[in-house]
């Protein structure tokens, strides 16, 4: 007990100027990204004495409760289908999801003909046909969810500059780091949510009055975000208000909802296989388990008349 303690410890000793420089890493490139674009303004911030970069996010995301948290960890599908819903109403309207197909929305509990009707919705760029030419037809259950723009150059040009990021693996891509020591405990109880909770925490988060110390940092046409990672500000504009997407099953139609809603679905999008993840890994620890036991036996039963 006490070796394990110790080589805890020893771990922790290691780790911790590890964190300290991925911490310093996350300063530079927050600094590289809001400085880049705001020199000038970080040129009269050094001039008025508040050259020091905030660390970002400037808040951390609450951590929520999710049906799919945890060793026992399913999905709820009414949630995901409401996500789909706010996905295709709004966010898809500036945000791809090009990894996912729409015969993937069976595992939402749809059935072949509804997934393609939903299909069918989707206007889908194919070709070239016989005379060389592409052309236009509605989605089929192959089909992946076409992109709102033609290319990434318009998606920034539509947007400020700056492109909305894919969706298909988000929720995983945006897992913060959680730092030492809350990712040695993470390892315990297999907090695996980060991306979901900083989505929701993200579409959520608008709204606030920003700091002092960050408003000059903040650049016209963008959004101050206390909960965004790389900035003070982001591109996106509130997306979400309450009442926008109409729920049938009688859940609130709240922005906190919604943010709740997407957010899992994202979760799905980007890790489709997390539930079958977790019950075969439950499974297998209680094999491992039983296994230990049985060659624990064995062990014993061959070396029962071998003096030692
Ligand atoms: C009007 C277009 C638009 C809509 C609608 C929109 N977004 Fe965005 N979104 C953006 C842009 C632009 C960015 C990039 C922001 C940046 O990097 O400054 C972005 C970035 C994001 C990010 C990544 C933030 C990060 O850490 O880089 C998430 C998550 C996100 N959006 C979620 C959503 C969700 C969920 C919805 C639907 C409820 C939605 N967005 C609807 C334009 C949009």
């Amino acid at each position: 007990m006490t070796k394990l303690l110790s080589a805890l410890l020893a771990f922790g000793l290691m780790a911790m100027p590890l964190q300290a420089a991925m911490a310093q890493d996350k300063t530079e490139s927050a600094a590289a990204s809001a400085g880049a674009a705001s020199k000038d303004a970080g040129q009269d911030a050094a001039a008025e004495g508040h050259a020091e970069l905030p660390h970002f996010p400037l808040k951390e995301p609450p951590e929520l409760s999710w049906s799919f948290a945890g060793p026992f960890g399913h999905w709820d599908l009414g949630q995901l289908q409401r996500g789909l819903k706010v996905y295709k109403e709004v966010c898809s309207a500036c945000h791809s999801m090009r990894l996912v197909a729409f015969r993937n929305l069976k595992a939402l509990g749809y059935s072949d003909d509804q997934v393609k009707a939903f299909a069918a919705q989707y206007t889908v760029k194919d070709g070239p046909n016989g005379d060389g030419e592409m052309f236009d037809r509605p989605g089929i259950p192959s089909d992946y969810f076409p992109s709102p723009f033609p290319n990434h150059e318009a998606a920034a040009a539509a947007n400020n500059g700056a492109a909305p990021p894919d969706f298909s693996l988000l929720a995983k891509a945006r897992a913060a780091e959680r730092g030492f020591p809350t990712f040695l405990f993470d390892l315990v109880t297999q907090y695996q949510q980060g991306g979901p909770d900083y989505i929701h925490a993200l579409i959520t988060g608008y709204g606030q009055t920003p700091p002092k110390s960050v408003e000059h940092l903040i650049q016209d046409g963008t959004y101050y975000n206390p909960y965004f990672m790389s900035g003070p500000a982001l591109a996106m504009p509130p997306p979400l208000s309450d009442g926008q997407v109409e729920y049938t099953d009688g859940t609130p139609q709240t922005v906190d909802q919604y943010a709740r809603d997407v957010a899992a679905f994202m979760m799905w999008a980007a890790e489709p296989h997390l539930a079958e993840r977790k019950a075969t890994g439950f499974v297998t620890m209680i094999f491992l388990i039983v296994f230990a036991g049985l060659l624990f036996a064995v062990k014993r039963r061959v070396w029962a008349n071998t003096p030692h």
